[in-house]
């Protein structure tokens, strides 16, 4: 059997709309009944979100007693969290925030910020002569920042909101606009002819992540040339940990040990953990390789390359890297991708580690916990259509795990979620021996079973949903949050997904079992169905948003909504942000929008300075499909992706 080359993918299309999953686990959107119906799930059944709320957060009030009303300023009793006037829907070329908020692009694509910094220049030699070389690019910022962090430089201390490193992760490239600096529609196909190995190692050097000190002066903040700037790219040695270290199937003919992968590539979102590293997560990694045509593998590697929807060549780095052309004896260099990166931005000589015990999937997110007890509980999501949501339990405390040398994302359990029609969930250990994970289903080892986190997931009966994409945790309730984006192919309607072809996304939420986030069992219910109100939304329509994407519940509790996709009115995607105190008897939380993007864009990567009074937002992608010239912070109309700083005129905390 073989596995052929396949069409090549659009760069505008998202790839994650196509499943990969064959398995016949029931859809979530069909295992809810009527019962969980938007308004019983949410006033009235078992997690009925009053009472969840009235015991949860101590001194709050309930979310039936919190009166709801546009306007409510903050200092009022019962007072919302979001103090703002909201914005209304965007579709300029330029980024807008409430009256008394100021937004300024920062750290724009091509920021030189390494060695002989390079100023940005477009396009690339011999196409546009004078533009930016692979090399200048491996010394700027790369392109499509997303998720993102701010570490403060002296964690945590007097400096700690004026000074820090920003680790932003790069996701991909739009090659038109990298080689070009112009729109081309279909350029990776129309271009192959004249791709150069220059063009795949400048692209290639401007995925990964990039580390850079930044500093505030006055409203504004400034790159530092900075001893601790870094890039890494797909290129940047790095070694495996946990236990697929060596494993056969991450074995290649240029590291036959196994342990030593080189790069990261389609950095999606992120986490942080309470050691202070960033943990990038490598997402849509399957359609940078080439596959030959009438190329013949073995039947486990066939399988395991289409659960995984390894091929399409989206970048043409197949034209010159032979280490993405997928081979009969070449086959497992895409194991070495589909991981959990740690890295520590304080030591820009520290070699970063795929975690493998946290499992291999089209990882979105990593959004790491502290347990009670001192473990770490880190939550991810799969982002594909009928993919699946997991949690990573450490074996020991990390503080045990540090004072004994070993890091604790090496040791401890993945479990996936089944999420029942009673509104109950289940964590199902992906544990080796267990179950049907053992050797004569194709589990050889612990390890198999995270090379192939997918199968293993597939195997005991996880719920398939739609699209897992950020996860949170309400750092005042412990309620975890999940956006699930949309599912376009969706045919059948029911309680979670009421909506043929859903377009529009929704955010489900849950309370682990007695509050403890290593808990086996949890209570989920939707917290709401977004789009415009003839979808059957959950929101009021001057709220209205389509495909929840990033997500970020701040230290003060409002959970901050990025989009990435379709929006009502065919507006720009946004970001906004819900008050999950005032969710009244129908279920509405309020919600109000806070910042509209530019044209052609998504908006992702959310986080603040500790005082909460700068906040960073990243715009992906501007001009994907043309129209965008943002930010034009120079002379040139090429539009680049760009982080925003967005501070409150009176010095204020954001959101208020
Ligand atoms: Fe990289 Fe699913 O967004
Ligand atoms: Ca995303
Ligand atoms: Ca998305
Ligand atoms: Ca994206």
């Amino acid at each position: 059997m073989s596995v052929s080359t396949g069409p090549i993918i659009d760069q505008s299309s998202d790839p994650d709309d196509h499943s990969s999953n064959p398995s016949h686990g029931r859809h979530f959107a069909e295992i809810v009944d009527a019962r969980l119906s938007r308004r019983s799930v949410l006033a009235g059944g078992m997690f009925a979100a009053a009472s969840f709320l009235t015991t949860s957060i101590a001194g709050a009030p309930t979310a039936l007693a919190a009166p709801r009303g546009r306007g409510r300023g903050p200092g009022t009793d019962g007072a919302s969290l979001l103090g703002y006037e909201a914005v209304p829907l965007g579709y300029g070329d330029e980024v807008v925030v409430p009256p008394g908020y100021s937004a300024t692009p920062f750290l724009p694509w091509g920021t030189p910020i390494l060695g002989s910094f390079p100023d940005f220049r477009p396009g690339t030699p011999p196409i546009v002569p004078g533009g930016n070389t692979a090399e200048d690019q491996a010394q700027q910022i790369g392109m499509h920042h997303d998720g993102m962090h701010f570490f403060p430089l002296d964690r945590g201390g007097r400096e700690g909101s004026s000074r820090g490193l920003l680790a932003v992760n790069q996701e991909y490239t739009d090659e038109f606009y990298l080689h070009t600096g112009t729109y081309i529609e279909d350029y990776t196909e129309v271009a192959k002819g004249e791709y150069t190995a220059e063009m795949v190692l400048k692209s290639q050097n401007a995925h990964g992540v990039s580390v850079v000190e930044v500093k505030r002066a006055g409203r504004k903040w400034k790159v530092e040339r900075s001893a601790l700037n870094r890039r890494i790219t797909a290129n940047t040695e790095m070694r495996f940990a946990g236990p697929a270290t060596g494993n056969e199937l991450v074995r290649t003919g240029a590291d036959p040990e196994g342990t030593s992968p080189r790069g990261t590539i389609n950095n999606c979102s992120h986490g942080v953990t309470p050691w202070d590293t960033y943990l990038t997560c490598e997402e849509n990694f399957n359609g940078y390789f080439a596959i030959p045509e009438g190329s013949t593998f073995d039947p486990e590697t066939t399988a395991l390359h289409e659960r995984y929807g390894v091929g399409g060549d989206r970048f043409n780095w197949g034209l010159h890297d032979a280490r993405f052309v997928v081979t009969p004896d070449g086959a497992h260099e895409p194991n070495r991708f589909g991981w959990v990166v740690e890295i520590d931005p304080f030591d820009p000589a520290s070699t970063p580690v795929k975690r493998t015990a946290l499992g291999r999937l089209k990882h979105e997110g990593a959004f790491v916990q502290t347990a009670r007890d001192g473990r770490v509980v880190v939550y991810m999501g799969d982002d594909q259509v009928n993919e699946y949501v997991y949690k990573f339990v450490s074996a020991a405390t990390w503080e045990a795990s540090h004072s004994a040398g070993t890091s604790p994302l090496d040791e401890g359990t993945l479990y996936v979620a089944r999420f029942d029609d009673d509104g109950s969930g289940t964590w199902l250990p992906l544990v080796h021996g267990q179950g049907p994970l053992t050797a004569e289903n194709g589990f050889a080892d612990q390890g198999e079973v995270l090379v192939k986190t997918r199968l293993a997931a597939d195997a005991v009966g996880a719920t398939p949903m739609d699209r897992p994409e950020w996860t949170t945790v309400d750092p005042i309730t412990g309620t975890v949050y999940l956006t699930l984006t949309n599912n376009a192919g969706r045919e059948t309607p029911n309680a979670p997904n009421p909506r043929v072809q859903n377009r529009w996304g929704q955010i489900v939420r849950w309370e682990e079992a007695g509050g403890d986030h290593t808990a086996t069992t949890f209570a989920w219910e939707l917290f709401l169905l977004a789009g415009p109100p003839e979808s059957g939304a959950t929101i009021e329509g001057q709220d209205a948003f389509g495909s929840p994407d990033g997500l970020w519940a701040d230290p003060d509790g409002r959970i901050w909504i990025q989009t990435d996709g379709t929006q009502p009115l065919a507006a720009n995607d946004q970001m906004l942000a819900a008050d999950p105190t005032t969710v009244d008897e129908n279920g509405v939380p309020e919600i109000k929008r806070f910042f509209t993007g530019v044209i052609g864009c998504e908006v992702t990567g959310v986080i603040t300075t500790p005082d909460q009074r700068t906040m960073f937002v990243n715009i992906q992608h501007p001009g994907e499909d043309g129209g965008s010239t943002w930010p034009q912070t120079d002379e040139f109309d090429t539009p680049r992706s760009a982080t925003v700083v967005i501070t409150k005129d009176d010095g204020g905390v954001i959101g208020t």
